[in-house]
């Protein structure tokens, strides 16, 4: 039986921060409504670097981490909404700039839980024994999806980019992966694609930007986080204390407190980096899985969880031995 386990993690942030008083500039805001509403101090935004820069850097970072030879991988997916072309691929690109040759790249959009969803592709693909390791990557730059003068969604995103290693393995440490779909037909949470140049009426192509009814994703998110992670532990027949950590989506501090008190455990237990970079969709799970395991929150053998939601609506939650 070929089981599959997380042999290294890494992370990237542009390095340029833009903090709730520097918002103040473009729209009616302040530092106490964004921190009390949603937990955010701060953002890392991309001013130049594009999303294959931020997941070289992440990706480098992980496969250090991993300390694997690079040509090791066979597989890479990327999970973004903010990919540079419509084709080819951040996947694709990231193949060749970091010289591994005739493997399988493709990038996944799944929004915020994409990471997730990558995650269960690649564990699959490797227990199929079609590939032995993989490269996952969550890279995001919302800021160029970001309408600057709409404060309702402005104040909330970041750009950054997480990377996961995994591998084959004789013991069962990614035990478990769920996601899931609910077509949003109410376009709480959407942004669309440059207009494509139709031959009819010659239209130049103009980018959009993220439209969200933050209420009614909130209602949503704070119902299936904690659901999903009870899924979890149902289908794997352990209980909440088995479970040392939880790291979720970072989309706001307040669903977070939320699906803690739902799940009936203390903030203790739960990951909280949104202060440092708003909500990097994609990113913001891989990037916190690596924070955490990077402080100690996080060690070798330990059981952990984790959880996301997003547009879509997806969701998606993973049950993990370290
Ligand atoms: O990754 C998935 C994507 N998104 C999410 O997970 C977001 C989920 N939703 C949320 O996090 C919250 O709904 C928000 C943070 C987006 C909004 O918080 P809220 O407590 O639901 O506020 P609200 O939308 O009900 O707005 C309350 C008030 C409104 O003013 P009025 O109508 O009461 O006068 C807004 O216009 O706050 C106003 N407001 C702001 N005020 C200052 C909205 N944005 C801002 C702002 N600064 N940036």
């Amino acid at each position: 039986m070929i089981y599959t386990k997380i042999l290294g993690t890494g992370r990237y942030v542009p390095k340029t921060i833009v903090t709730n008083e520097d918002l103040k500039q473009y729209v009616d805001t302040s530092d106490e409504w964004i921190y009390s509403r949603t937990g955010i101090k701060e953002r890392h935004v991309s001013i130049d670097e594009s999303s294959l820069d931020l997941s070289y850097q992440a990706a480098i970072n992980a496969i250090d981490k991993a300390n694997i030879d690079k040509d090791e991988i066979d597989l890479i997916i990327v999970a973004t909404v903010t990919s540079d072309y419509a084709f080819p691929g951040v996947s694709n690109l990231l193949q060749a700039k970091l010289g591994i040759e005739n493997i399988m790249a493709f990038d996944i959009n799944a929004a915020c839980s994409g990471f997730i969803y990558a995650m269960q592709i690649a564990d699959k693909m490797i227990k199929s024994k079609s590939f032995k390791k993989a490269l996952i990557i969550g890279v995001e730059i919302l800021s160029r999806l970001t309408d600057w003068r709409d404060r309702n969604t402005c104040v909330l995103f970041g750009d950054g980019a997480g990377a996961m290693v995994i591998g084959e393995s004789e013991t069962n440490q990614i035990k478990d992966i769920i996601t899931g779909s609910q077509g949003d037909v109410d376009m709480l949470l959407y942004c669309k694609n440059p207009e494509l140049k139709s031959l009819k009426h010659n239209k130049i192509s103009v980018q959009d930007h993220i439209h969200m009814q933050g209420n009614e994703v909130f209602k949503f998110a704070s119902r299936i986080m904690p659901k999903t992670i009870n899924q979890l532990i149902e289908r794997n027949n352990i209980t909440m204390d088995d479970i040392q950590y939880i790291v979720a989506h970072q989309a706001n501090a307040r669903i977070i407190q939320k699906a803690a008190k739902e799940l009936n455990v203390s903030m203790d237990k739960m990951y909280v980096n949104i202060n440092h970079y708003g909500n990097t969709s994609a990113a913001s799970v891989p990037v916190a899985i690596d924070e955490a395991i990077e402080k100690g929150y996080i060690n070798r053998g330990d059981l952990f969880a984790t959880v996301a939601f997003g547009g879509g609506l997806t969701w998606g939650g993973a049950l993990i031995q370290y």
